[in-house]
């Protein structure tokens, strides 16, 4: 059955069923272990077995496989949860089947892919990440928590902390970069954001921390692909974005889809059971990502009931659209594969979680029509996203002040990226409204109302219409144009010619990079790189708007075009935030939270990389035999980690710090004075790196610590402190023991990771 006749079965049969009585009030009930015991004490094996299972309802797949039988398994008590369902009108209904037709009467969880927002969209994550601004990220949640808790949905399959290094693979847009300690504090935002600290609110749902463990190293940035890593890279690099969102309280961990030591996330004991619960202390429950479960049969891990009870004894309690343990956990009981303690336990905690929830006491907690009609994508939280997506933007080349732009005159705006307001809410934004997103165009005619706007595409997203097919899927087209490239081109010189100066709206297509969306050439599709040549001749300024989900290669554009600002995949208001700050409203102040490479062959390229024994001996990156580098080209980025320019000039001085020696129990300050030297407000990311000169394994050459962004005034100067104790210091040793060791320290403190601004100081006993 495809997605919409499964809709369509589920409202006929539940057809019938009042929509109109007011949600039950909620009741006092029993405290949650006493509660879950006597419900569990009446519960048949194939009724906890059911609890396990978690089927989409097809409003949304992802994966080869759709969920049968939905409405009956409800009824008969096989279902845990449903997922990517939407409506609270729709939500209401099937919950009702649940609490009035199955035996026990036990309440759905309803999860959805709420990664960016909810029908307010917020940037892509990794545009997200790079306000470095927590507070936002985390009302960025929030917000998106309001939203969909008045629409039904309980519980987000967010945040996903995957740390990447590869840009080649599609996801990379999904997390918030390729840095441990940046990514573990969002990972906590992102959790308190949508979880409150409270579930029981009914604007807080459960958060789902994704994907257990290392997705984001997959072998050649291929989607899916083999993970293969040291275990001391994965607890000092990788790990400790999961980590903070199970410290901060995530309530669910989905598994990934990739192997960790030869063996499936899905079906790993070590990481699900050793290092999540033992080692982390891990009170939720696991869900497997979409059809883990089956997945593992083309692993290699044998027929679906072998995988089945591989993954129930991992640890994993929740079943994604395989339905491995609806069909076969009750066979592997039988036969002594899995115990009945291990499906109690799987059991118990996902009744914990809907009990936290407060599903118990009312089912229709977060289905109120009159709340899903007044809370969602309201004006203020689409101010709200407009204000953070501005925050967002990073501008990597500003010669000659060519921005902001003055709101009058003729202003071309040109590309296939103008006017597409299908594609601002970018990839994985599932409940978006892409109709009423804002086009870039739109949003410069709104904020430079009295300039005059002229417009063409220029040229479709490529040459080739197939490619275009594959990168604009999920309604998000391009309207893609049947002229030739001749008559696009002579459109857009045509108003090239008739104006001031020339926006290029360029890149990818939102579903360029997602889920499933890797690449292996990571530049702008040639048939825009062409226009933009073309625009370049015609001697007029030119500013690349560029639009990606991933770091690109942006060297020709760099080396050609004035002014680039790379505006990621905005959000819903998209077109008034990146014309706010074209225009100057808004000071941009994003930084890089992923490297840009010069070239593909870079790849992976990470600022907290290791020195090698040969390191390159200059910083002009002159090529040197027999060193660690290339033979065609240079070691360094294009632009690096933490990068990001501004519309007025920083200037870092006075670098001190408090004590140059320290010992396990002293806290030391180092300090900076930062100074707006420019003409004009902003904010800056003010970001500390410390490196542990000698160690008992090798150290990466430096690693973020610490980052405070601040605003100052044209002329302003502010004292910037960051105070480093030895938890600081403090890493994993080949016996994945975490230790200081003592000896030799710097601390560097800049704008961007390349900053060679350092102190030294020694941690002694
Ligand atoms: C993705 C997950 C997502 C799930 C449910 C999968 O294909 O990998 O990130 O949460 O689908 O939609």
């Amino acid at each position: 059955m495809n997605n919409k006749l499964i809709i369509a079965f589920l409202c006929f049969s539940l057809f019938g069923y009042s929509q109109k009585k007011a949600s039950k009030k909620a009741v006092a009930i029993k405290p949650k272990a006493e509660f879950v015991a006597d419900l569990m004490a009446k519960m048949t094996i194939d009724e906890k077995i059911g609890q396990l299972n978690l089927p989409t309802s097809g409003d949304i797949t992802t994966g080869a496989a759709n969920s049968s039988n939905v409405a009956k398994n409800i009824e008969e008590g096989k279902v845990g949860g449903l997922f990517n369902i939407k409506s609270a009108q729709k939500i209401r209904e099937v919950q009702k089947v649940a609490v009035e037709k199955s035996r026990l009467k036990i309440p759905l969880l309803f999860g959805m892919d709420v990664i960016h927002g909810y029908e307010t969209t917020f940037p892509i994550p990794l545009g997200l990440s790079c306000t470095w601004d927590m507070n936002l990220i985390e009302r960025s949640a929030q917000i998106a928590a309001q939203e969909a808790s008045a629409d039904g949905i309980n519980w987000t399959f967010s945040p996903m902390v995957d740390i990447s290094r590869d840009p080649r693979w599609g996801r990379v847009s999904e997390g918030s970069g390729e840095d441990a300690y940046l990514g573990s504090q969002i990972a906590k935002a992102m959790v308190n954001g949508y979880q409150q600290d409270d579930l029981s609110k009914n604007n807080s749902i459960l958060s789902c921390v994704k994907h257990f463990a290392l997705y984001g190293a997959s072998e050649a940035g291929r989607d899916y692909n083999t993970v293969d890593m040291s275990r001391i890279k994965m607890y000092n690099e990788y790990f400790p974005p999961y980590k903070a969102a199970v410290d901060a309280g995530a309530g669910s961990v989905m598994a990934s889809f990739n192997e960790i030591d030869g063996i499936p996330a899905t079906g790993n004991k070590w990481l699900m059971t050793d290092v999540l619960r033992k080692e982390w202390g891990f009170k939720g429950f696991v869900v497997t990502d979409y059809t883990g479960i089956p997945e593992m049969m083309a692993h290699g891990m044998g027929d679906l009931q072998t995988v089945s009870a591989l993954a129930l004894n991992a640890g994993i309690e929740m079943d994604m659209v395989g339905e491995g343990f609806l069909t076969t956990l009750k066979k592997s009981l039988a036969e002594n594969k899995v115990t009945v303690e291990q499906i109690d336990n799987a059991v118990r905690l996902i009744l914990n979680a809907k009990y936290d929830l407060g599903l118990f006491q009312d089912p229709y907690k977060y289905c109120d029509v009159k709340r899903a009609k007044t809370e969602v994508f309201t004006t203020s939280n689409r101010l709200e996203a407009r204000n953070i997506a501005a925050q967002s933007l990073v501008l990597l080349k500003n010669e000659k002040q060519l921005l902001p732009l003055k709101k009058s005159g003729t202003i071309a705006v040109i590309g296939p990226l103008a006017d597409a307001k299908e594609n601002m809410a970018g990839t994985w934004s599932v409940a978006t409204n892409m109709d009423k997103s804002i086009s870039l165009i739109a949003g410069i005619k709104e904020v430079a109302a009295n300039a005059n706007v002229l417009y063409a595409k220029g040229s479709n997203l490529d040459y080739d219409a197939a490619f275009e097919e594959k990168a604009t899927m999920f309604g998000k087209t391009l309207h893609r144009d049947d002229r030739t490239k001749e008559a696009l081109l002579a459109e857009a010189l045509k108003i090239a010619s008739q104006s001031d100066v020339i926006v290029a709206a360029l890149g990818e297509s939102a579903e360029m990079s997602g889920e499933s969306s890797s690449r292996t050439n990571i530049e702008i599709p040639q048939a825009q790189k062409d226009l933009l040549q073309e625009l370049l001749k015609t001697g007029k300024p030119v500013v690349l708007v560029l639009f990606t989900g991933r770091p690109l290669v942006l060297v020709q554009e760099n080396e050609t075009v004035p002014a680039i600002l790379n505006t990621w995949f905005a959000g819903s208001e998209a077109g008034t935030a990146i014309a706010d700050v074209l225009f100057g409203n808004e000071n941009p102040s994003g930084k890089l939270t992923t490297t840009f490479p010069r070239s593909v062959g870079q790849v992976p390229i990470y600022y907290s990389h290791k020195n090698t024994g040969r390191p390159l001996g200059n910083k002009e990156g002159n090529f040197e035999k027999f060193k660690s580098n290339y033979i065609d080209e240079r070691n360094e980025p294009l632009y690096p980690f933490g990068f990001g320019l501004s519309y007025t000039t920083f200037s870092y001085s006075n670098l001190k710090i408090s004590s140059e020696k320290m010992n396990f129990n002293d806290k030391i300050n180092v300090s900076v004075d930062v100074t707006n030297t420019g003409n004009y407000d902003g904010k800056e990311v003010v970001q500390l790196y410390l490196r542990d000169v000698v160690g008992s394994v090798t150290r990466p050459v430096k690693e973020l610590k610490g980052f405070q962004k601040i605003a100052l005034k044209k002329g302003e100067k502010q004292t910037v402190t960051f105070e480093i104790s030895v938890e600081d210091l403090k890493f994993y040793n080949s016996d994945l023991e975490f230790v200081a060791e003592t000896g030799q320290f710097e601390a560097f403190i800049g704008g961007s990771s390349d900053t060679e601004n350092k102190v030294g100081f020694e941690l002694n006993k």
